[in-house]
């Protein structure tokens, strides 16, 4: 059987699951590609660090001219995390002729118009599946599968680490720190988590999501987003008593005066498909205006899953179906932007607004009258009476707005939190319903 020679650069969670694919599965990606995909070489940063994976004799290395200088490596698999050394190997490996596949979307997010310049000038290509929702082939589905569609919408669980801590925070009554600790233990988080954890790393896969979806040329600081890093349990347990769970939702969203975007802590109601996402998984519901709804559903991070969408980019880029989507998808180029994003305080939703308040007549009012003068609408409020002897003098007030503006819940917030019977920060979240 004919065979093409592959590599890897990184050999961590996700590069130990390639290796592993590639090799003790060789027959199956042979059938696919209709030739063996041969793992020549393996270049790491450390080759004395013990590893996971057992590899052939000798194609393990820290030297990548072993790959650039190899004429017969065609496809090379880039699994290194960050932005440098990641940015300077991957064009060092389209300038060595070599089509690359990457799961990295913190590179692509941060320099993709750099990259797919070069890899279009040098005639190579770009593959990147896992750097989007992990296992889940949601790049290949918006890109091709969809491609008769308008997207108008996409609502995505797209950090596994932080639906990993919110749902054994949940389950298991775990607190913030060891839920983290084993997420990171399970290979799911970022070298520095807190890319994870701060909304940063679902920013960066919707500013890639935006882009291939409806055209939009955002850079993923410039999308509003807010993390899990600061959610505090209690308002856990009053939206569950509410009907809802708390996800890190990603929403992008097509209106008549833009795209909206952003990413937040977000009450999504129990029962519904995004509320039921456990764990590590992610998904991803995208309404197409010839489909309709769709819904994508599976592990969002961790060391197989992500090998598999790594594997099946190198097959296609073998067998050559990388390259004409790759140019006909003609992403990142310098062509204008078919949307732009809309003003965030213009978006409208419902908002959950919770308050540490003085327990004395009058501060309803006072805050309610604040809510009022913004046009904010009260749809329902718990209080619950003080615990104990009712010696209690502050207690939390919770308000479940209809529908208003980022602009308005934000402006009420700040006035709100200048009351003297207002203690404590104040928590403000979109409710997805
Ligand atoms: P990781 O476990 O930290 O592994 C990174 C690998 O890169 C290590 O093997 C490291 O070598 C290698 N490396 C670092 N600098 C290098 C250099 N200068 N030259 C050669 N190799 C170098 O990371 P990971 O979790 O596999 O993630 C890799 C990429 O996949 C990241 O971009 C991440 O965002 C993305 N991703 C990860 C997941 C997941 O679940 N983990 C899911 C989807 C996407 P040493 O081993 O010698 O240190
Ligand atoms: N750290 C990422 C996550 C890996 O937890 O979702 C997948 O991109």
């Amino acid at each position: 059987m004919e065979k093409t020679q592959v590599a890897i650069v990184g050999l961590g969670t996700v590069g130990s699951g390639v290796a592993k694919l590639l090799l003790d599965y060789g027959d199956r990606t042979a059938r696919h590609a209709g030739r063996a995909l041969w793992l020549e070489e393996v270049v790491v940063r450390d080759v004395n660090k013990s590893r996971v994976c057992e590899l052939p004799a000798g194609i393990l290395s820290n030297d990548l001219s072993r790959i650039t200088r190899n004429p017969e490596i065609k496809v090379v698999a880039h699994l290194v995390g960050g932005l440098e050394p990641a940015r300077s190997i991957m064009l060092k490996l389209l300038e060595g002729g070599k089509d690359v596949v990457t799961a990295n979307k913190a590179l692509l997010a941060e320099h993709g118009p750099e990259l797919f310049d070069r890899a279009r000038a040098l005639g190579r290509s770009i593959a990147f599946e896992a750097s989007v929702a992990g296992g889940i082939p949601i790049i290949a589905n918006i890109s091709t599968c969809l491609s008769a569609n308008q997207i108008t919408s996409l609502h995505g669980i797209l950090n596994g680490t932080s639906n990993f801590i919110l749902t054994q925070m949940e389950d298991r009554g775990w607190d913030y720190a060891t839920a983290l600790a084993e997420a990171q233990r399970l290979g799911y988080a970022e070298a520095d988590p807190a890319m994870d954890v701060d909304g940063s790393d679902a920013a960066q896969k919707l500013a890639i999501l935006a882009h291939l979806a409806f055209g939009a040329r955002v850079h993923w600081r410039d999308i509003p987003r807010v993390g899990i890093d600061t959610l505090d349990g209690a308002d856990m347990r009053y939206a569950k008593e509410l009907g809802y769970r708390i996800k890190l939702l990603a929403v992008a969203k097509l209106e008549r005066d833009g795209l909206e975007l952003h990413v937040s802590p977000t009450l999504v109601r129990i029962g519904t498909p995004l509320a039921e996402v456990r764990s590590a998984n992610n998904a991803i519901r995208v309404v197409g205006d010839a489909v309709g709804p769709v819904f994508f559903h599976g592990l969002g991070a961790g060391q197989m899953p992500t090998a598999s969408a790594v594997v099946a980019d190198l097959i296609d880029t073998v067998v050559g179906r990388t390259a004409i989507t790759f140019k006909l998808l003609n992403l990142w180029s310098q062509q204008p932007p078919r949307v732009h994003p809309r003003d965030y305080s213009q978006v409208t939703g419902r908002f959950y607004l919770r308050f540490d308040v003085e327990d004395r007549p009058g501060v309803m009012a006072d805050i309610t009258g604040v809510l009022g003068r913004h046009g904010i609408s009260i749809a329902s409020v718990i209080q619950n009476e003080p615990s104990g002897d009712g010696a209690a003098s502050v207690v939390p007030l919770v308000i479940m707005t209809h529908t208003t503006t980022e602009g308005a819940t934000r402006a009420a917030m700040e006035e709100i939190n200048g009351l003297v019977c207002v203690h404590s920060r104040s928590v403000r979240m979109r409710v997805d319903d």
